[in-house]
């Protein structure tokens, strides 16, 4: 059976942002190398329109983790599935996410790569839930769009491992 999906941002509307954002990081990291960390495997389409867009000097790692939950609640507890290549050391580190939701996941990750003595740590997020947030803490330097308490796929963004390849955000509709 397939699910019925409800538009909620337009590919077009997506990649306009997504363009806006580029040129909010082109301008804050100018002079300087971005070490963008996409986190997998929501945050591959989003990291790859995004690393398209940028023109300071970009150099890319991948980190897969698992947060430990019951039901659809992250525990905050991460493991890490895939950690990165590179070390972290000096660099002017950007980790690109698809969604912040209670931040429990953010909150744990960026505790350790701060072990690993980056210049510095952002945060770039394609979707924020701020209604959803648990760790106040967790602060996000670039945000593509806020959205309500909703459910949503597409642009990287899974149900049951279904519809990353959306080229829009939708909900799907019970
Ligand atoms: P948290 O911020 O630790 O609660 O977890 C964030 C993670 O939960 C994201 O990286 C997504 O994998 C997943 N997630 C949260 N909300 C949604 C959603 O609306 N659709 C799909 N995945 C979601
Ligand atoms: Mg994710």
């Amino acid at each position: 059976m397939t699910d019925k999906i409800r538009v909620l941002i337009s590919e077009e509307d997506v990649n306009k942002k997504i363009s806006e954002i580029a040129a909010l990081i082109n301008r804050d990291y100018e002079g300087k190398a971005v070490h963008l960390i996409c986190i997998l495997k929501g945050g591959v389409f989003f990291t790859c329109e995004l690393a398209k867009r940028i023109t300071v000097p970009v150099s890319l790692d991948f980190m897969s983790v698992s947060s430990y939950g019951s039901g659809t609640e992250s525990s905050g507890v991460v493991k890490i599935i895939k950690d990165l290549d590179e070390p972290l050391e000096g660099k002017h580190v950007l980790i690109v996410e698809d969604i912040i939701d209670s931040g429990r996941t953010l909150a744990y990750l960026i505790e350790i790569l701060q072990k690993r003595n980056p210049a510095d740590i952002r945060l770039c997020t394609l979707l924020d839930k701020p209604e959803r947030r648990v760790k106040k803490q967790v602060r996000v330097d670039y945000t593509c769009f806020t959205i309500p308490d909703e459910f949503v796929v597409g642009y990287g963004l899974d149900y049951d491992q279904k519809y990353r390849n959306l080229p829009y955000i939708g909900v799907v509709e019970q």
